[in-house]
């Protein structure tokens, strides 16, 4: 018996796992698409068996039965027609730990499906939870892919965690959890030019919680989807529509932190400026009403004569990390680029806009309209914006020497 589930462990495990390489993984149980897994840690010494994580694959059959993770093509996929929406892939990564320890210790392999949950769970109750983008590119040579910055978001992780009371796992387990991630689904990272493999870590307090508190557990998990551009035109420039009334933040808030409660608030203008035809919404600071802010997913650049302002990072703003590598590739190129309040008169004096995200990569703003009047920017050929787009993608994809150190191999 014991033999037989150590065989069908053996099997279930990826092939750099049965090398050995991810030795502490063992599947308890069998059967196609669903089981538990129990993680053993090793922490300070101690080597304990911890929680359990039971899972239900949502593709059993398929995946069962066609497992071509270590396979270096993404099968049937229509790679031109990604868009940004949920692919599913083969496996996520999953790390859990208690409030009492307060420290993650190993996490593992999955494959990919539907979590279980408490009803009474912190992230599900009170919305205790963060969440991070990331992207992975195929290498031009088809050698390896490519992580961008990955300890940025792990720190920003770590910083968000600590506002919202919750344990986070280390740099080095958050990039190693990323890349063991976008190596098991690897079959799924698009073709070069034709788009990334999305990564999403999440942090949720999955632990029972009644009274208002911080969860008394924790789940790391990632996954991963293929994607394509984020807006439904592809490149073309966006038209944004600013929100005087709905706002995505508030001093003292969390919109410096990536939250998932920062996200489901700014729906209802969403869709309501989606259905007056406009791509999505600029808001305001919730104070003055006078002051921009984000878009719902992105940050936001304008451009005027040779200086670049971007809305600074006091708090209600959220420090992307291709903000930060966007004013420092404009820095390179010789503009000014300053970090400050930047009011609504700022911006419809702005010769070009622009946003910039991991989903949304720099995406050039054709229009601004700020109650009832339309505000025209500069896009298309010679813009920074394109210039930017370029230079980032390059570094990002291995098309151009990354001078800064800041893509991370996964080979
Ligand atoms: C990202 O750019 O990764 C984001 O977090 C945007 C997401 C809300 C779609």
């Amino acid at each position: 018996m014991a033999a037989a589930a150590a065989a069908a462990a053996k099997r279930a495990l990826l092939p750099w796992a049965r090398n050995g390489h991810h030795a502490l993984a063992r599947v308890i149980g069998s059967g196609s698409g669903s089981g538990s897994f129990r993680g053993e840690f090793a922490t300070a010494g101690r080597r304990w068996s911890l929680l359990q994580c039971r899972w239900r694959s949502s593709l059993p059959a398929q995946l069962e039965s066609t497992d071509k993770s270590d396979e270096d093509s993404g099968g049937d996929i229509d790679w031109d027609n990604l868009g940004f929406r949920l692919t599913p892939t083969d496996y996520m990564y999953v790390m859990r730990c208690s409030l009492e320890d307060g420290v993650f210790s190993r996490g593992e392999l999955g494959r990919y499906g539907n979590i279980e949950l408490s009803p009474c769970s912190g992230v599900i109750n009170y919305g205790q939870g963060l969440f991070e983008g990331m992207k992975a590119y195929r290498r031009s040579d088809m050698q390896g892919y490519m992580l961008f910055r990955p300890e940025e978001n792990a720190r920003r992780m770590q910083h968000g965690a600590d506002r919202m009371c919750m344990p986070s796992p280390s740099v080095e387990q958050f990039v190693h959890a990323v890349k063991q991630t976008v190596l098991a689904n690897r079959r799924w990272v698009p073709p070069q030019g034709k788009g990334a493999l999305y990564i999403r870590p999440l942090l949720i307090g999955s632990g029972p919680i009644l009274g208002v508190a911080p969860a008394p557990e924790y789940t790391f998990l990632i996954y991963a989807s293929p994607v394509g551009n984020y807006f439904k035109k592809g490149l073309a420039p966006i038209s944004l529509v600013v929100e005087d009334a709905i706002h995505r933040t508030m001093p003292g808030g969390t919109g410096g932190v990536k939250t998932i409660t920062n996200y489901a608030p700014v729906l209802k203008a969403q869709i309501e400026a989606k259905s007056r035809g406009f791509t999505d919404v600029l808001y305001l600071d919730a104070v003055h009403k006078r002051y921009i802010e984000e878009v719902s997913s992105c940050n936001i650049f304008i451009v005027k004569g040779g200086v670049v302002t971007t809305p600074a990072t006091v708090g209600t703003i959220l420090p992307g990390i291709t903000r930060k590598s966007i004013i420092e590739l404009a820095r390179d190129r010789g503009y000014q680029v300053d970090e400050r309040l930047v009011s609504i008169d700022d911006l419809v004096g702005a010769d070009e806009v622009f946003c910039t995200g991991t989903a949304v990569v720099v995406a050039p703003v054709s229009s601004v309209t700020y109650q009832g009047q339309r505000y025209e920017f500069r896009t298309g050929q010679h813009t920074l914006s394109q210039a930017l787009h370029t230079a980032l993608t390059s570094i990002q994809m291995g098309l151009a020497e990354d001078k800064k150190g800041w893509t991370v191999a996964i080979d």
